[in-house]
């Protein structure tokens, strides 16, 4: 299985490295171009197995599944020439083109996946979406697999892509304005910057593992628990309503579809 990325810049550097340190692909078969040297140096240096190039044609051909990790306004000059094919798998980070647009750069008939990761697979702890066109279960496993092993995958239909991007690239921002606000408090109540950030932070994560850890659960459950009738959580809760916190978040997901 050899596996090639084409542009090493935020998302495809994350992804080589996920690929390099998952089970599915060995780093002696995963080959990243990119025109300037920098970015292959660097992920040389951190694995030297890996294989780096300037050529996209050198890095692609033969490759069994190619990860266009190119900004998507250079996704057409990129693809072009390349000339993918049946039963080469393209798999496109790009944001905002669809399987129409990218079927007219490859083969048509060849599998494509359309895949979103957020910026924390730079951390392994993407929520990464997934579309499959003309894909068999065998290869979408593959892909799910893999991009399992960079956080969380999970495969919807391409329709859902934009209201989904929202929630999950988008919502990255959305909720670290939340970590922002919380430390503006904090700091007028007498916090320290860098502490409040922690505590917000690690409130934040464990709020998320609340849910991602107890499949039957649901916020309103969780809020519940620490809701005291008459004690002060509800007092903020409710104030938060007041300012228009539920209305401002909706509005903000389905500004930015
Ligand atoms: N960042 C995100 O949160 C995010 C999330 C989901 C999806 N995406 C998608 O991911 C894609 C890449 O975004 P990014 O944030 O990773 O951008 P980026 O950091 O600018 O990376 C793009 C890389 O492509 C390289 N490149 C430029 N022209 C090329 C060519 N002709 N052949 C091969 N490589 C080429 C660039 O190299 P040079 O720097 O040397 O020019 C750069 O390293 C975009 O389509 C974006 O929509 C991004």
């Amino acid at each position: 299985m050899k596996a090639a990325i084409i542009g090493a810049g935020n998302m495809g550097g994350a992804i080589a490295r996920g690929l390099a340190k998952g089970h599915y692909i060995k780093a002696d078969e995963i080959f990243v171009s990119n025109p300037s040297n920098g970015k292959l140096e660097t992920l040389k240096k951190e694995f030297p197995a890996i294989h780096t190039t300037n050529s996209n044609k050198e890095a692609a051909s033969d490759a069994d599944i190619i990860i266009a990790a190119v900004k998507p306004w250079k996704m057409e000059e990129v693809l072009k020439p390349l000339r993918l094919h049946h039963p080469q798998i393209l798999a496109s980070v790009a944001a905002g083109l669809t399987f129409e647009n990218l079927a007219h750069y490859v083969d048509p008939e060849m599998t494509i996946f359309r895949v979103i990761p957020n910026t924390a697979i730079s951390l392994g702890a993407s929520m990464t979406l997934v579309a499959a066109r003309n894909a068999s279960d065998d290869q979408t496993n593959l892909i799910m697999n893999i991009f399992n092993e960079m956080g969380m995958a999970m495969l919807i239909e391409e329709k859902q892509f934009a209201a989904a991007t929202s929630l999950t690239s988008c919502g990255i921002a959305y909720v670290l304005k939340y970590v922002q606000a919380a430390m503006q408090a904090g700091v007028e109540l007498g916090i320290r910057p860098h502490d409040a950030m922690k505590m917000v932070a690690q409130t934040v994560e464990g709020a998320a593992q609340l849910l991602l850890q107890n499949e039957g659960t649901h916020p309103a459950l969780e809020i519940e628990k620490v809701t005291t009738p008459g004690g002060i959580t509800i007092k903020g809760l409710n104030e938060l309503e007041h300012s228009g916190f539920t209305s401002a978040v909706i509005k903000a997901i389905k500004a930015s579809m």
